[in-house]
Protein backbone atom coordinates (compact mmCIF):
# COMPACT_ATOMS: atom_id res chain seq x y z
CA UNK A 1 0.00 0.00 0.00
CA UNK A 2 2.46 2.36 0.73
CA UNK A 3 4.74 1.40 -1.99
CA UNK A 4 2.08 2.19 -4.52
CA UNK A 5 2.65 5.71 -3.96
CA UNK A 6 5.38 6.86 -5.40
CA UNK A 7 4.63 10.49 -3.98
CA UNK A 8 4.07 9.73 -0.52
CA UNK A 9 7.63 7.93 -1.02
CA UNK A 10 9.15 10.98 -2.03
CA UNK A 11 7.70 13.05 0.65
CA UNK A 12 9.74 10.87 3.23
CA UNK A 13 13.13 11.12 1.89
CA UNK A 14 12.59 14.29 0.16
CA UNK A 15 15.65 15.49 3.74
CA UNK A 16 17.82 13.15 1.67
CA UNK A 17 18.09 14.85 -1.46
CA UNK A 18 18.72 17.78 0.00
CA UNK A 19 21.24 17.52 2.17
CA UNK A 20 24.91 17.03 -0.05
CA UNK A 21 27.46 17.27 2.56
CA UNK A 22 29.07 15.12 4.41
CA UNK A 23 27.79 16.33 8.12
CA UNK A 24 24.49 16.72 7.35
CA UNK A 25 24.69 13.23 4.89
CA UNK A 26 26.11 10.98 8.05
CA UNK A 27 23.20 12.48 9.88
CA UNK A 28 20.58 11.72 7.42
CA UNK A 29 22.03 8.23 6.89
CA UNK A 30 21.79 7.16 10.49
CA UNK A 31 18.33 8.79 10.53
CA UNK A 32 16.96 7.15 7.58
CA UNK A 33 18.62 3.86 9.21
CA UNK A 34 17.03 3.96 11.91
CA UNK A 35 13.27 5.22 10.22
CA UNK A 36 13.53 2.28 7.82
CA UNK A 37 14.38 -0.35 10.99
CA UNK A 38 11.26 1.57 12.82
CA UNK A 39 9.00 1.17 9.89
CA UNK A 40 9.97 -2.70 9.80
CA UNK A 41 9.44 -2.98 13.45
CA UNK A 42 6.04 -1.30 13.27
CA UNK A 43 4.95 -3.43 10.01
CA UNK A 44 6.12 -6.53 12.16
CA UNK A 45 4.57 -5.62 15.46
CA UNK A 46 1.31 -4.67 13.56
CA UNK A 47 0.99 -7.83 12.39
CA UNK A 48 2.56 -9.72 8.94
CA UNK A 49 4.94 -8.71 6.03
CA UNK A 50 1.78 -7.60 3.55
CA UNK A 51 1.32 -4.64 5.87
CA UNK A 52 -1.38 -3.58 8.52
CA UNK A 53 -4.27 -2.48 6.22
CA UNK A 54 -4.62 -6.44 4.36
CA UNK A 55 -4.08 -8.03 7.69
CA UNK A 56 -6.91 -5.61 9.70
CA UNK A 57 -9.13 -5.78 6.53
CA UNK A 58 -8.91 -9.60 5.21
CA UNK A 59 -11.88 -11.26 6.65
CA UNK A 60 -13.80 -7.99 3.91
CA UNK A 61 -12.33 -8.13 0.35
CA UNK A 62 -14.59 -4.91 -0.18
CA UNK A 63 -12.62 -2.96 2.00
CA UNK A 64 -9.53 -3.76 -0.64
CA UNK A 65 -11.26 -2.62 -3.36
CA UNK A 66 -11.71 0.91 -1.54
CA UNK A 67 -7.86 1.36 -0.89
CA UNK A 68 -7.16 1.16 -5.12
CA UNK A 69 -5.76 4.03 -6.46
CA UNK A 70 -8.13 5.47 -8.92
CA UNK A 71 -6.57 8.25 -11.17
CA UNK A 72 -8.07 10.80 -12.93
CA UNK A 73 -6.90 12.76 -16.19
CA UNK A 74 -7.69 16.06 -17.17
CA UNK A 75 -6.05 18.66 -19.28
CA UNK A 76 -6.24 22.58 -18.36
CA UNK A 77 -8.01 24.09 -21.69
CA UNK A 78 -5.78 26.37 -23.36
CA UNK A 79 -6.45 29.83 -22.63
CA UNK A 80 -9.10 31.58 -23.82
CA UNK A 81 -10.57 35.27 -25.63
CA UNK A 82 -12.73 35.75 -23.09
CA UNK A 83 -12.54 34.94 -18.95
CA UNK A 84 -15.36 36.06 -17.13
CA UNK A 85 -14.95 39.90 -16.16
CA UNK A 86 -14.22 38.97 -12.34
CA UNK A 87 -11.53 36.03 -13.02
CA UNK A 88 -10.07 38.57 -15.40
CA UNK A 89 -9.22 41.27 -13.15
CA UNK A 90 -8.07 38.90 -10.42
CA UNK A 91 -5.44 37.69 -12.25
CA UNK A 92 -4.48 39.85 -15.64
CA UNK A 93 -1.90 38.11 -17.17
CA UNK A 94 -0.50 34.38 -15.38
CA UNK A 95 -0.34 31.26 -16.81
CA UNK A 96 -3.76 29.48 -15.72
CA UNK A 97 -3.54 26.67 -13.33
CA UNK A 98 -5.83 24.58 -12.08
CA UNK A 99 -6.77 26.22 -9.13
CA UNK A 100 -7.90 29.21 -10.86
CA UNK A 101 -9.86 26.92 -13.45
CA UNK A 102 -11.62 25.45 -10.51
CA UNK A 103 -12.65 29.14 -9.24
CA UNK A 104 -13.51 30.55 -12.62
CA UNK A 105 -17.14 30.57 -12.51
CA UNK A 106 -16.85 30.27 -16.42
CA UNK A 107 -14.30 27.85 -17.34
CA UNK A 108 -14.55 25.28 -19.76
CA UNK A 109 -13.97 22.89 -17.47
CA UNK A 110 -16.72 23.72 -14.73
CA UNK A 111 -18.72 20.68 -15.42
CA UNK A 112 -15.44 18.47 -14.14
CA UNK A 113 -15.42 19.84 -10.59
CA UNK A 114 -19.63 20.80 -10.36
CA UNK A 115 -21.18 18.08 -13.10
CA UNK A 116 -24.72 19.06 -13.69
CA UNK A 117 -28.22 18.29 -12.76
CA UNK A 118 -28.11 15.47 -15.32
CA UNK A 119 -25.96 13.30 -13.02
CA UNK A 120 -27.73 14.15 -9.46
CA UNK A 121 -27.32 11.28 -7.32
CA UNK A 122 -30.97 10.39 -6.39
CA UNK A 123 -31.82 7.92 -3.99
CA UNK A 124 -35.19 7.31 -4.74
CA UNK A 125 -34.75 6.87 -8.30
CA UNK A 126 -31.30 5.50 -8.84
CA UNK A 127 -32.24 1.79 -9.37
CA UNK A 128 -29.75 -1.02 -9.39
CA UNK A 129 -26.47 -0.51 -9.62
CA UNK A 130 -25.96 3.15 -8.10
CA UNK A 131 -27.71 2.46 -5.03
CA UNK A 132 -25.88 3.18 -1.91
CA UNK A 133 -22.70 4.48 -4.20
CA UNK A 134 -21.20 7.98 -3.39
CA UNK A 135 -20.35 10.04 -5.92
CA UNK A 136 -18.05 12.88 -4.56
CA UNK A 137 -19.01 16.15 -6.19
CA UNK A 138 -22.19 15.26 -7.83
CA UNK A 139 -25.18 16.86 -6.57
CA UNK A 140 -27.05 14.83 -4.21
CA UNK A 141 -30.87 15.15 -3.36
CA UNK A 142 -32.89 14.00 -0.76
CA UNK A 143 -35.95 12.21 -0.36
CA UNK A 144 -37.93 15.43 -1.47
CA UNK A 145 -35.70 15.73 -4.70
CA UNK A 146 -33.86 18.71 -3.33
CA UNK A 147 -30.08 19.29 -3.51
CA UNK A 148 -28.61 18.32 0.40
CA UNK A 149 -27.95 21.87 2.30
CA UNK A 150 -25.91 21.04 5.08
CA UNK A 151 -22.44 22.29 4.40
CA UNK A 152 -19.24 22.66 6.39
CA UNK A 153 -21.42 19.48 8.39
CA UNK A 154 -21.21 16.94 10.82
CA UNK A 155 -22.99 13.36 11.47
CA UNK A 156 -24.59 12.31 14.94
CA UNK A 157 -25.31 8.98 15.40
CA UNK A 158 -28.49 8.73 17.78
CA UNK A 159 -28.21 5.68 19.81
CA UNK A 160 -32.25 6.06 20.53
CA UNK A 161 -33.55 6.52 17.46
CA UNK A 162 -30.90 4.25 15.58
CA UNK A 163 -30.79 7.17 12.94
CA UNK A 164 -27.92 9.09 11.51
CA UNK A 165 -28.52 13.02 11.69
CA UNK A 166 -26.17 15.16 9.54
CA UNK A 167 -26.17 18.66 10.19
CA UNK A 168 -25.09 21.31 8.64
CA UNK A 169 -25.16 25.25 6.89
CA UNK A 170 -28.25 25.54 4.76
CA UNK A 171 -27.52 28.01 1.89
CA UNK A 172 -29.88 28.23 -0.51
CA UNK A 173 -29.75 31.21 -1.09
CA UNK A 174 -28.08 34.32 -3.64
CA UNK A 175 -24.37 34.08 -2.94
CA UNK A 176 -23.36 37.85 -3.18
CA UNK A 177 -20.09 40.02 -1.31
CA UNK A 178 -21.61 42.81 1.49
CA UNK A 179 -18.67 45.13 0.48
CA UNK A 180 -16.26 45.20 -1.96
CA UNK A 181 -13.26 43.19 -0.21
CA UNK A 182 -15.91 40.95 1.50
CA UNK A 183 -16.00 37.16 1.12
CA UNK A 184 -18.85 35.65 -1.04
CA UNK A 185 -21.08 34.63 1.31
CA UNK A 186 -24.99 33.74 1.61
CA UNK A 187 -26.74 35.22 4.48
CA UNK A 188 -28.12 33.00 7.56
CA UNK A 189 -31.04 30.65 6.97
CA UNK A 190 -29.99 28.37 9.91
CA UNK A 191 -28.73 24.91 10.03
CA UNK A 192 -30.83 21.89 7.89
CA UNK A 193 -30.98 18.59 9.50
CA UNK A 194 -31.32 15.69 7.40
CA UNK A 195 -31.69 11.96 8.85
CA UNK A 196 -30.54 8.51 7.39
CA UNK A 197 -30.26 5.09 8.43
CA UNK A 198 -28.22 3.94 5.63
CA UNK A 199 -26.45 7.11 4.95
CA UNK A 200 -27.39 7.42 1.82
CA UNK A 201 -30.21 8.38 1.95
CA UNK A 202 -31.62 11.67 3.25
CA UNK A 203 -34.77 12.57 4.72
CA UNK A 204 -34.75 16.46 5.13
CA UNK A 205 -35.93 17.19 8.50
CA UNK A 206 -36.28 21.02 8.08
CA UNK A 207 -34.41 23.84 9.78
CA UNK A 208 -33.47 23.02 13.50
CA UNK A 209 -32.27 26.52 13.91
CA UNK A 210 -33.53 29.18 12.17
CA UNK A 211 -31.64 32.89 11.34
CA UNK A 212 -33.59 35.65 12.97
CA UNK A 213 -34.76 38.13 10.34
CA UNK A 214 -35.57 40.96 11.88
CA UNK A 215 -33.52 42.30 15.63
CA UNK A 216 -30.09 43.25 14.13
CA UNK A 217 -28.08 42.77 17.17
CA UNK A 218 -29.00 39.05 17.42
CA UNK A 219 -26.18 36.74 16.80
CA UNK A 220 -28.46 34.76 14.41
CA UNK A 221 -29.80 37.89 12.48
CA UNK A 222 -29.40 37.19 8.55
CA UNK A 223 -26.34 39.46 7.71
CA UNK A 224 -24.33 37.53 10.13
CA UNK A 225 -22.91 34.28 9.22
CA UNK A 226 -23.11 30.91 11.23
CA UNK A 227 -20.77 27.91 10.51
CA UNK A 228 -19.90 24.14 11.28
CA UNK A 229 -22.67 23.34 13.12
CA UNK A 230 -22.27 20.06 14.94
CA UNK A 231 -24.57 18.72 17.59
CA UNK A 232 -23.18 16.13 20.44
CA UNK A 233 -25.64 14.60 22.96
CA UNK A 234 -25.46 14.92 26.63
CA UNK A 235 -25.82 11.59 28.28
CA UNK A 236 -26.63 13.37 32.06
CA UNK A 237 -28.99 16.25 30.74
CA UNK A 238 -30.77 14.27 28.01
CA UNK A 239 -30.25 17.21 25.70
CA UNK A 240 -28.85 17.57 22.03
CA UNK A 241 -26.20 20.25 22.20
CA UNK A 242 -25.07 22.37 19.33
CA UNK A 243 -22.03 24.14 19.00
CA UNK A 244 -21.18 26.60 15.78
CA UNK A 245 -19.12 29.21 14.73
CA UNK A 246 -20.62 32.40 14.79
CA UNK A 247 -19.66 36.01 13.21
CA UNK A 248 -20.33 39.34 11.79
CA UNK A 249 -20.06 39.84 8.16
CA UNK A 250 -16.70 40.87 8.20
CA UNK A 251 -15.23 38.03 10.61
CA UNK A 252 -13.91 40.46 13.40
CA UNK A 253 -16.49 38.76 16.11
CA UNK A 254 -14.70 35.60 15.92
CA UNK A 255 -16.99 33.53 18.11
CA UNK A 256 -18.38 29.90 18.81
CA UNK A 257 -22.36 30.01 19.59
CA UNK A 258 -24.11 27.01 21.51
CA UNK A 259 -27.67 25.77 21.28
CA UNK A 260 -29.90 22.89 23.03
CA UNK A 261 -32.62 20.88 22.08
CA UNK A 262 -34.69 17.59 23.42
CA UNK A 263 -34.83 16.12 20.42
CA UNK A 264 -32.50 15.77 17.44
CA UNK A 265 -34.05 17.17 14.79
CA UNK A 266 -34.81 20.47 17.02
CA UNK A 267 -35.72 22.92 17.36
CA UNK A 268 -33.04 24.38 18.81
CA UNK A 269 -32.99 26.90 21.15
CA UNK A 270 -29.73 29.48 20.72
CA UNK A 271 -28.21 30.16 24.25
CA UNK A 272 -25.25 32.69 23.48
CA UNK A 273 -22.08 33.39 22.08
CA UNK A 274 -18.50 33.64 23.30
CA UNK A 275 -15.01 34.24 22.41
CA UNK A 276 -13.51 30.40 23.73
CA UNK A 277 -11.23 30.90 26.97
CA UNK A 278 -11.26 34.37 26.40
CA UNK A 279 -9.79 33.98 22.51
CA UNK A 280 -10.84 34.69 18.91
CA UNK A 281 -12.31 31.24 17.59
CA UNK A 282 -13.14 30.68 13.71
CA UNK A 283 -13.06 27.51 11.92
CA UNK A 284 -14.06 24.55 15.12
CA UNK A 285 -15.53 21.48 15.78
CA UNK A 286 -16.53 19.63 18.38
CA UNK A 287 -15.59 15.93 19.54
CA UNK A 288 -16.92 13.75 22.23
CA UNK A 289 -14.94 10.64 23.98
CA UNK A 290 -15.74 7.64 24.88
CA UNK A 291 -15.59 8.73 28.32
CA UNK A 292 -18.50 11.17 27.72
CA UNK A 293 -15.86 14.16 27.84
CA UNK A 294 -16.62 16.70 24.58
CA UNK A 295 -13.96 19.19 23.57
CA UNK A 296 -13.80 22.07 21.38
CA UNK A 297 -11.74 22.23 18.56
CA UNK A 298 -10.78 25.59 16.76
CA UNK A 299 -8.85 27.98 14.93
CA UNK A 300 -7.24 30.84 16.72
CA UNK A 301 -4.87 33.77 17.58
CA UNK A 302 -5.79 34.72 13.02
CA UNK A 303 -5.80 31.14 12.75
CA UNK A 304 -2.21 30.37 13.15
CA UNK A 305 -2.95 27.64 15.73
CA UNK A 306 -5.54 25.70 16.77
CA UNK A 307 -7.24 25.35 20.98
CA UNK A 308 -8.64 22.45 22.31
CA UNK A 309 -10.39 22.07 25.95
CA UNK A 310 -12.64 20.44 27.15
CA UNK A 311 -16.65 21.10 28.03
CA UNK A 312 -18.17 20.93 31.04
CA UNK A 313 -20.27 18.35 32.26
CA UNK A 314 -23.51 19.62 30.14
CA UNK A 315 -21.56 20.59 26.94
CA UNK A 316 -23.09 23.80 27.71
CA UNK A 317 -19.78 26.09 28.17
CA UNK A 318 -15.99 25.42 27.96
CA UNK A 319 -13.77 24.92 31.02
CA UNK A 320 -10.65 27.02 32.28
CA UNK A 321 -8.70 23.69 30.69
CA UNK A 322 -7.47 24.80 26.98
CA UNK A 323 -4.19 23.63 25.21
CA UNK A 324 -2.21 25.10 22.31
CA UNK A 325 -2.16 22.63 19.19
CA UNK A 326 -0.23 23.04 15.93
CA UNK A 327 1.38 26.50 16.66
CA UNK A 328 2.29 28.70 13.89
CA UNK A 329 0.83 26.09 10.93
CA UNK A 330 -2.36 28.35 10.36
CA UNK A 331 -4.44 25.52 9.90
CA UNK A 332 -8.74 25.34 9.80
CA UNK A 333 -11.40 23.03 9.25
CA UNK A 334 -10.52 20.70 12.04
CA UNK A 335 -12.35 17.32 11.84
CA UNK A 336 -10.93 15.29 14.82
CA UNK A 337 -11.45 11.35 15.15
CA UNK A 338 -10.31 8.27 17.79
CA UNK A 339 -9.13 4.98 16.67
CA UNK A 340 -7.14 2.50 18.86
CA UNK A 341 -6.98 5.02 22.07
CA UNK A 342 -4.99 7.93 19.57
CA UNK A 343 -6.83 11.06 18.29
CA UNK A 344 -6.38 11.99 14.50
CA UNK A 345 -7.20 15.20 13.11
CA UNK A 346 -7.39 16.16 9.49
CA UNK A 347 -7.05 19.91 8.84
CA UNK A 348 -6.93 21.87 6.22
CA UNK A 349 -4.71 25.30 5.25
CA UNK A 350 -5.97 28.56 5.52
CA UNK A 351 -6.71 29.88 1.93
CA UNK A 352 -10.31 30.92 2.00
CA UNK A 353 -12.90 29.29 -0.77
CA UNK A 354 -10.05 28.06 -2.60
CA UNK A 355 -9.09 24.24 -1.77
CA UNK A 356 -5.16 23.51 -0.18
CA UNK A 357 -3.00 20.85 0.98
CA UNK A 358 -4.52 18.27 3.70
CA UNK A 359 -2.85 17.66 6.63
CA UNK A 360 -3.33 14.82 9.31
CA UNK A 361 -1.95 15.29 12.99
CA UNK A 362 -2.14 12.46 15.59
CA UNK A 363 -1.67 12.31 19.38
CA UNK A 364 -1.46 9.80 22.54
CA UNK A 365 -3.13 12.39 24.27
CA UNK A 366 -6.32 15.04 23.25
CA UNK A 367 -4.81 17.84 24.84
CA UNK A 368 -1.56 17.03 23.28
CA UNK A 369 1.52 17.10 21.83
CA UNK A 370 -0.17 16.63 18.27
CA UNK A 371 2.45 15.38 16.03
CA UNK A 372 1.70 16.18 11.91
CA UNK A 373 2.14 13.18 9.93
CA UNK A 374 1.35 14.59 6.42
CA UNK A 375 -0.99 14.58 3.32
CA UNK A 376 -3.65 11.54 3.94
CA UNK A 377 -4.67 11.76 0.69
CA UNK A 378 -4.00 9.15 -1.87
CA UNK A 379 -5.43 9.12 -5.43
CA UNK A 380 -6.76 10.94 -8.32
CA UNK A 381 -3.52 12.93 -9.61
CA UNK A 382 -1.24 15.07 -7.92
CA UNK A 383 -3.32 17.71 -7.90
CA UNK A 384 -5.95 16.53 -6.49
CA UNK A 385 -3.79 15.19 -3.87
CA UNK A 386 -2.44 18.96 -3.32
CA UNK A 387 -5.94 20.17 -3.47
CA UNK A 388 -7.60 17.70 -1.11
CA UNK A 389 -9.97 16.51 -3.84
CA UNK A 390 -11.02 20.35 -4.67
CA UNK A 391 -12.08 20.04 -1.11
CA UNK A 392 -12.25 21.06 2.22
CA UNK A 393 -12.36 18.79 5.71
CA UNK A 394 -15.56 19.22 7.86
CA UNK A 395 -16.24 15.92 9.72
CA UNK A 396 -14.84 12.25 10.11
CA UNK A 397 -17.24 9.93 10.51
CA UNK A 398 -16.79 6.57 12.40
CA UNK A 399 -18.27 2.97 11.25
CA UNK A 400 -20.21 1.12 13.76
CA UNK A 401 -18.74 -2.86 13.63
CA UNK A 402 -15.47 -1.66 11.13
CA UNK A 403 -12.84 -0.54 13.40
CA UNK A 404 -10.04 1.64 11.56
CA UNK A 405 -12.98 2.93 8.60
CA UNK A 406 -14.40 6.13 8.49
CA UNK A 407 -15.86 8.60 6.19
CA UNK A 408 -14.09 11.63 5.13
CA UNK A 409 -16.51 14.32 4.92
CA UNK A 410 -15.46 17.52 3.11
CA UNK A 411 -16.79 20.48 1.11
CA UNK A 412 -16.17 21.58 -2.39
CA UNK A 413 -17.09 25.16 -2.14
CA UNK A 414 -18.55 26.61 -4.94
CA UNK A 415 -17.54 30.44 -4.38
CA UNK A 416 -19.31 31.67 -7.45
CA UNK A 417 -22.85 30.40 -5.76
CA UNK A 418 -21.90 28.67 -2.36
CA UNK A 419 -25.61 26.99 -2.12
CA UNK A 420 -24.33 24.94 -4.69
CA UNK A 421 -20.99 23.71 -2.87
CA UNK A 422 -20.78 20.07 -3.22
CA UNK A 423 -20.64 17.33 -0.62
CA UNK A 424 -17.27 14.82 -1.17
CA UNK A 425 -17.37 11.99 1.19
CA UNK A 426 -14.34 9.34 0.51
CA UNK A 427 -13.31 6.52 2.48
CA UNK A 428 -10.30 6.93 5.20
CA UNK A 429 -8.67 4.35 6.93
CA UNK A 430 -6.05 3.83 9.68
CA UNK A 431 -3.28 1.98 9.52
CA UNK A 432 0.24 0.97 8.63
CA UNK A 433 3.27 3.23 9.79
CA UNK A 434 3.01 6.68 9.40
CA UNK A 435 5.20 8.68 6.90
CA UNK A 436 6.88 11.10 8.74
CA UNK A 437 8.23 10.00 12.47
CA UNK A 438 10.89 12.62 12.92
CA UNK A 439 8.89 15.57 12.37
CA UNK A 440 9.50 17.17 16.01
CA UNK A 441 11.28 14.56 17.82
CA UNK A 442 13.13 11.27 17.08
CA UNK A 443 10.54 9.52 19.24
CA UNK A 444 9.05 6.91 17.20
CA UNK A 445 5.34 7.22 17.81
CA UNK A 446 3.27 4.38 17.70
CA UNK A 447 0.41 5.44 15.41
CA UNK A 448 -0.85 4.58 12.13
CA UNK A 449 -1.35 6.82 8.81
CA UNK A 450 -4.14 8.27 8.00
CA UNK A 451 -5.62 7.41 4.33
CA UNK A 452 -7.87 9.11 2.53
CA UNK A 453 -8.51 7.23 -1.11
CA UNK A 454 -10.06 9.05 -4.17
CA UNK A 455 -12.47 7.54 -5.84
CA UNK A 456 -15.47 8.81 -8.29
CA UNK A 457 -17.83 6.47 -7.03
CA UNK A 458 -17.53 3.91 -4.08
CA UNK A 459 -19.85 2.62 -1.44
CA UNK A 460 -19.33 0.89 2.29
CA UNK A 461 -19.28 -2.51 2.00
CA UNK A 462 -22.50 -3.89 1.50
CA UNK A 463 -22.49 -6.27 4.78
CA UNK A 464 -22.52 -3.14 6.83
CA UNK A 465 -24.83 -3.57 9.36
CA UNK A 466 -25.77 0.01 10.32
CA UNK A 467 -27.54 -0.56 6.27
CA UNK A 468 -30.44 -2.90 8.28
C1 LIG B 1 -26.04 -3.12 -14.12
O1 LIG B 1 -24.82 -3.79 -14.37
C2 LIG B 1 -24.97 -4.93 -15.20
C3 LIG B 1 -23.61 -5.65 -15.23
O2 LIG B 1 -22.55 -4.77 -15.37
C4 LIG B 1 -25.44 -4.47 -16.56
O3 LIG B 1 -25.58 -5.57 -17.41
C5 LIG B 1 -26.76 -3.73 -16.42
O4 LIG B 1 -27.17 -3.21 -17.65
C6 LIG B 1 -26.65 -2.60 -15.40
N1 LIG B 1 -27.96 -2.05 -15.14
C7 LIG B 1 -28.19 -0.75 -15.14
C8 LIG B 1 -29.58 -0.34 -14.79
O5 LIG B 1 -27.33 0.09 -15.37
C1 LIG C 1 -32.41 41.21 20.19
O1 LIG C 1 -31.35 40.34 20.44
C2 LIG C 1 -30.59 40.67 21.59
C3 LIG C 1 -29.40 39.74 21.62
O2 LIG C 1 -29.80 38.39 21.55
C4 LIG C 1 -31.47 40.56 22.81
O3 LIG C 1 -30.74 40.91 23.97
C5 LIG C 1 -32.68 41.47 22.66
O4 LIG C 1 -33.56 41.27 23.74
C6 LIG C 1 -33.40 41.19 21.35
N1 LIG C 1 -34.43 42.20 21.14
C7 LIG C 1 -35.70 41.86 20.89
C8 LIG C 1 -36.63 43.00 20.65
O5 LIG C 1 -36.07 40.71 20.84
C1 LIG D 1 -17.19 45.37 7.33
O1 LIG D 1 -16.12 46.09 6.74
C2 LIG D 1 -16.55 47.06 5.82
C3 LIG D 1 -15.34 47.65 5.12
O2 LIG D 1 -14.28 47.81 6.00
C4 LIG D 1 -17.38 48.12 6.54
O3 LIG D 1 -17.84 49.07 5.62
C5 LIG D 1 -18.59 47.42 7.21
O4 LIG D 1 -19.32 48.35 7.97
C6 LIG D 1 -18.13 46.28 8.08
N1 LIG D 1 -19.29 45.52 8.53
C7 LIG D 1 -19.43 45.04 9.77
C8 LIG D 1 -20.66 44.28 10.05
O5 LIG D 1 -18.60 45.21 10.63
Amino acid sequence: MRMRNKNRKSTTFRCNAGSRYSFSTIIWSVVGCLVLLHIYALVRHKGGTSGDIQSHYSWHPQFRELEEVEDENFQIPPPRGKRSPRAAKRRPRRSTTIIDEFLDESSQIRHFFFPGQKTAIDPLREGGNNSFYYFPGRIWLDTDGNPIQAHGGGILYDERSRMYYWYGEYKDGPTYHAHKKGPARVDIIGVGCYSSKDLWTWKNEGIVLAAEGTNITHDLHISNVLERPKVIYNEKTGKYVMWMHIDDANYTKASVGVAVSDSPVGPFDYLYSKRPHGFDSRDMTVFKDDDGVAYLVYSSEENSELHIGPLNEEYLDVTDVMSRILVGLHREAPALFKHQGTYYMVTSGCTGWAPNEALAHAAGSILGPWETMGNPCIGGNKIFQHTTFFAQSTFVLPLHGYPGFFIFMADRWNRADLRDSRYVWLPLTVAGAADRPLDYNFGFPLWSRVSIFWHRRWRIPSGWTGMK
